[in-house]
């Protein structure tokens, strides 16, 4: 009754106005008037809502790119957000904290000095050397997955000689990128492969209950939901008590997600103790053994945030890119017949054992071809699509970029989906699947070229994303033949771009 007589009030009716001309208002003509010449959408100027709203939606790289595309290169997105599609920019964080669950990760953390110290324990986990010991967990799991692909494969009688049998390549590189990491950074897969299904055990405190989270599921809701909050953080305090189950639905997530990295560093733990901990070359090993520069290890708390920030951006970040360059590989070939997949399978077919039912590593590692289509791909699926914003520092000057000035408290970002879109970057065939136009970049196309971001918030698993793709693309166009009948791509955008689903027909190559 006092609440509604609260809601009820005429103050309100007052105060309601006079709070929002005071939130978003009033900063528009004193803390961003620097900002007040930057061409955007008109409701941008005065709040994060547009931009936010895109997020919602699952779309906000494409409405961003489409701003880009109607008022410039430096474009206002927000009421103190500045997207500036322009190489130069990447050289230049209230974001981070919507995506913390319990205790910060690597890549939530906001403080840089505290930022700089887990950066520096966790990269020997991800330097050549770790990364390449990293292998055969990696082949267990491929082998695993090529047997599951096998039997699909083998799941229709052959008619003829080319029947291929539709599937859909989405679930099953998910399945496989899930059990991946779950094998590098929790000690044991999910379990995903081998179920063809989407469901992990989880435990929302060591020795509780055990529970079946549909992990995929959980991680993009979670990425949908954390990326949306990250763009509207005064939602934050809100958005469990906001009628739209997008909101619920994505915190509980976040929570389920937690209890996914707790049983698995729980149990290591425990082993450890006990000394019953089989030897592993793995990232959670790494975790383990990782020292500060006080030669203190990392508490339970941080470990398991940290192993929970390698099953973030290791999982879906993989499965959505591999099915990318799966798409982009066969839609260029339907196009253009002749031109990639032919290639691409000559040059496996030298460098792969044939007797071998997955590539290697030492195969397929230097394979230009490849490389180049992986490379292509990846420009144009764009997996971490939006640009993660930058806030300019609130201790300094400022930052001039050509005749613009931003204050401190401006967030910055640079869209990846639209630089890698650009004309007047790529040319006149920027929207075709070109491989070979890698063969000659010029400076600033290799400039432009951001999939896993710069400077000291990069992607730290690249070493380990360039061999999962290498090894999955190449076992994949080694030992089966495809076709695409998915007309287009369709993506949805939470933390990292998915393709909605991506369905073709899968042969046995005889190879004969
Ligand atoms: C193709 C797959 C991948 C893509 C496209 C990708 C992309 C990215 C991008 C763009 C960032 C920077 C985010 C920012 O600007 O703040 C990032 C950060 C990160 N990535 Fe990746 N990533 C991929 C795979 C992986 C893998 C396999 C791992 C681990 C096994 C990983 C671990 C991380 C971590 C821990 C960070 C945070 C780094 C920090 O804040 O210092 N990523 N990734």
């Amino acid at each position: 009754m006092a609440l509604l007589g609260i809601l009820l009030s005429p103050w309100l009716a007052v105060a309601i106005p006079v709070w929002l001309s005071l939130y978003y208002i009033f900063p528009y003509f004193t803390t961003y008037r620097h900002l007040s010449r930057i061409p955007g959408p008109w409701s941008a100027k005065f709040s994060n809502i547009w931009v936010g709203l895109g997020a919602r939606r699952g779309q906000k790289y494409a409405a961003v790119d489409s701003a880009h595309r109607k008022y410039g290169n430096v474009v206002r997105i927000g009421f103190n957000h500045v997207s500036i599609a322009d190489e130069r920019a990447l050289n230049i964080s209230h974001y981070y904290e919507a995506f913390v669950a319990r205790t910060p990760g690597m890549f939530n953390v906001r403080d840089r000095a505290e930022h700089t110290r887990k950066r520096k324990i966790i990269s020997h986990a991800f330097s050549p050397k770790s990364v390449a010991a990293f292998e055969p967990l990696m082949a267990e799991n491929l082998q695993r997955w090529t047997a599951q692909l096998d039997r699909i494969a083998a799941s229709e009688p052959q008619q003829n000689e080319k029947h291929f049998v539709r599937f859909n390549a989405m679930p099953w590189l998910s399945y496989l990128a899930f059990d991946i990491i779950g094998d590098l950074a929790f000690g044991s897969p999910f379990g995903m492969v081998n179920k063809g299904k989407d469901e992990v055990e989880t435990q929302l405190v060591p020795g509780g209950p055990i529970s079946y989270t549909p992990a995929v599921e959980v991680l993009n809701r979670r990425g949908e939901v954390s990326s949306t909050m990250g763009l509207l953080p005064s939602l934050r305090p809100w958005a469990r008590y906001l009628p739209d189950p997008f909101f619920t639905k994505g915190i509980a997530a976040v929570e389920n997600l937690t209890g996914i990295a707790v049983v698995a560093v729980a149990s290591r733990l425990d082993a450890a103790e006990k000394g019953t901990a089989e030897s592993r070359n793995d990232i959670l090993a790494r975790l383990l053994q990782a020292r500060d520069a006080d030669g203190q290890p990392m508490g339970q708390d941080e470990l398991i945030a940290e192993a929970l920030t390698q099953l973030i951006a290791g999982s879906d970040t993989i499965s959505n890119t591999a099915c990318g360059i799966f798409y982009w590989i066969l839609h260029g070939e339907r196009g253009a017949p002749g031109t990639i997949v032919s290639r691409l399978q000559e040059e496996l077919d030298q460098a792969i054992d044939p007797k071998s039912e997955i590539a290697s590593y030492s195969e397929v590692r230097d394979l230009p071809f490849l490389r180049r289509c992986i490379d292509e791909a990846m420009r144009l699926h764009s997996t971490s699509a939006l640009g993660l914003p930058r806030l300019v520092a609130n201790n300094g000057a400022g930052i001039r970029f050509d005749d613009y000035y931003f204050p401190p408290g401006t967030v910055l970002s640079v869209p990846s989906y639209t630089i890698h879109h650009m004309q007047e970057i790529w040319g006149h065939d920027v929207e075709e699947m070109r491989p070979d136009r890698w063969l000659d970049l010029s400076a600033r196309q290799k400039a432009a070229f951001n999939p896993f971001s710069y400077g000291p918030r990069a992607c730290v698993g690249q070493n380990v994303a360039i061999m999962e793709l290498q090894l999955i693309i190449g076992t994949l166009f080694h030992r089966y033949e495809f076709v695409l009948y998915q007309p287009t791509i369709q993506s949805h955008e939470g933390f990292s771009k998915k393709p909605a689903e991506c369905h073709a027909g899968i042969l046995l190559r005889n190879r004969a």
